[in-house]
């Protein structure tokens, strides 16, 4: 399937360059993997479980789960073939074992009814329309009791900056409204417990999780935080080249600062196929 510029998230076009992205998702599940692993846990993923793994991109979380879970067989899917392709090359050595892969829109998965234990949706929500429809189709593709979980953020709460970093929370909100255009939500953490109630899932929960830079440095926030998703921002008309200095001036001077603090929080919902 062909990604057109009206979707919220192409890997190529979200960064300087597609290698950046990578990089970024790659840093991005290691900062977050012990809280989120602890969730899924508490939320009843087990060894075993058979996984469907929902816009898997590179495959981060796909490597985490078969190495948490060695008797688990996931499927990860993802409609960008590039990614795909990555991943298949990354995590050759499980293919055709216990990893699946498959180039799909989560609106139209193409597997079978009652097929999977649990689902995880991660970083996906914030840039697909019609999140309703999406969950549902994880619903069909469900055990009756098998569980979902999407991990989302939520622009309000997403880092946190101490210091505050005005000029972020500006050049934050240029890029939310670009992608408001494209059919993305980065307020769609709030959504998350209604989404799934919506599409017929039972005992919805909602948590958040936190990482932050005490606990893992400043070093690795200053990657994941990178400068170069604004650059984009800047290329795409959303935001001005001088509102772009104004925020990597003033991001210079915050990390200079030897008290500085950055979190980094997001929300896990949980729900259940009746
Ligand atoms: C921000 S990336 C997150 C990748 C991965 N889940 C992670 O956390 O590192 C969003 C992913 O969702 C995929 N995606 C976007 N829209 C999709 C759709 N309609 N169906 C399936 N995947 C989609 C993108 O191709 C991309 O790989």
């Amino acid at each position: 399937m062909t990604i057109t510029s009206t979707v919220s998230y192409e890997a190529n076009d979200f960064n300087s360059n597609l290698e950046r992205e990578i990089k970024r998702l790659y840093l991005q599940a290691e900062i977050m993997w012990k809280q989120e692993s602890r969730n899924l846990r508490w939320f009843g993923l087990q060894d075993g479980m058979s996984v469907l793994e929902l816009g898997s991109g590179p495959g981060f979380i796909t490597e985490k789960l078969l190495s948490l879970f060695p008797n688990s067989s996931i499927t990860a899917l993802d409609i960008d073939p590039v990614l795909i392709n990555y991943c298949q090359q990354r995590l050759d050595n499980y293919l055709g074992n216990r990893l699946t892969v498959s180039t799909a829109s989560i609106f139209d998965t193409g597997l079978p009814d009652n097929s999977f234990d649990f689902a995880i949706a991660r970083l996906i929500f914030q840039h697909i329309p019609n999140p309703v429809d999406a969950a549902k189709e994880i619903r069909r593709v469900l055990k009756p009791g098998g569980k979902l979980v999407i991990t989302d953020h939520d622009d309000e709460i997403f880092f946190i900056h101490e210091p505050p970093l005005p000029e972020y929370q500006m050049m934050s909100e240029k890029m939310r409204r670009g992608m408001a255009t494209r059919n993305g939500n980065r307020r769609i953490g709030r959504q998350l417990w209604r989404i799934l109630r919506d599409a017929g899932f039972q005992n919805p929960e909602l948590e958040i999780i936190v990482s932050h830079s005490d606990d893992q440095g400043m070093e690795i926030f200053t990657q994941v935080i990178d400068p170069e998703l604004f650059s984009s921002v800047v290329k795409k008309g959303w935001a001005t080249e001088e509102e772009m200095q104004n925020y990597l001036r003033a991001n210079h001077e915050f990390l200079s600062m030897p008290d500085s603090l950055v979190l980094l929080l997001w929300l896990m919902a949980y729900g259940e196929k009746p």
